[in-house]
């Protein structure tokens, strides 16, 4: 793992953190990570302030002006060999008779056409420099039913079918991708979660908790180091679908 520019979205959320962290551990420095965030500055540049020589680029992935500007950011410091997807939102969680329009667009633009179109745009760049390695996070409720999360399912199960058929097109021009599916992870996302409901969650986990973010970092880096994966799917998730 020692080449040019690491691109982590979502960096300023609880996995993305990881993610970066352990990258940059992994490489021992040797590539500089992209650190992506969209509202919360104040937390990329604490991340920012743990990773030396790192930088941070604001931009509303939902939109193609901001997926331009992460590329353009990325670009001008030097050539993108790792891209991880992972930024990505849980909300509005509406059961399946109420799902709305309004939600249905957030949602999907948010963790579906932001991955597919910085997977197409930083494709594009890997493949013309011969290399790359791209890692999606979907997550265990794309095969997972929970009341409220019909599009976010929706979302993350269309994200693991593009993640095979991205790797089928670009594995003969050298760029990898794969990608990973977090169970139950303490972040913001899961915070909100009541006494009650992490009780119930927590009984359909064989390993019987939530994991925390490092996990996933830890399995991120396995699909960027090991040079023979691609189009697979790791799950994360202590056992959740078994
Ligand atoms: N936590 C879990 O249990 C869990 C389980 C399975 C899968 N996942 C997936 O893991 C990923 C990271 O989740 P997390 O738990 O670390 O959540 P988190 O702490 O809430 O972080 C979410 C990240 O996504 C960014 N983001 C949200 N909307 C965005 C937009 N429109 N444009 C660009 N960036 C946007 C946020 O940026 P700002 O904060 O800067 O606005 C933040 O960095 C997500 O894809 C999530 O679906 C999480």
């Amino acid at each position: 793992m020692s080449k040019d520019i690491a691109v982590v979205t979502g960096a300023s959320g609880g996995i993305g953190r990881a993610i970066a962290k352990a990258i940059h551990e992994k490489s021992e420095g040797e590539m500089r990570l992209c650190l992506h965030y969209n509202g919360n500055e104040a937390k990329a540049k604490e991340v920012s302030a743990e990773i030396p020589e790192s930088f941070v680029v604001k931009a509303d992935l939902s939109s193609a002006a901001g997926r331009k500007t992460l590329l353009d950011a990325a670009l001008k410091e030097g050539t993108p060999y790792v891209l991880v997807n992972n930024a990505g939102v849980d909300k509005p969680h509406e059961p399946a008779l109420m799902i709305t329009e309004g939600a249905f667009d957030a949602l999907i633009n948010t963790n579906l056409r932001s991955s597919v179109f910085l997977m197409k745009d930083f494709g594009n760049e890997m493949t013309r420099a011969g290399s790359g390695c791209i890692v999606n996070v979907s997550s265990v409720l794309a095969r997972k039913a929970l009341v409220g999360s019909a599009l976010y399912r929706a979302s993350k199960a269309a994200l693991e079918e593009v993640t095979r058929q991205f790797a089928f097109e670009l594995g003969p021009r050298g760029v990898r991708v794969n990608s990973v599916a977090p169970g139950f992870i303490e972040t913001a996302m899961t915070a909100g979660i009541d006494d009650a409901m992490k009780e119930k969650i927590r009984a359909q986990i064989a390993l019987g908790e939530f994991g925390v973010p490092e996990a996933v970092a830890s399995a991120v880096c396995q699909l960027i180091e090991n040079d023979y994966i691609n189009g697979a799917n790791i799950a994360v998730d202590g056992g959740m679908i078994l």
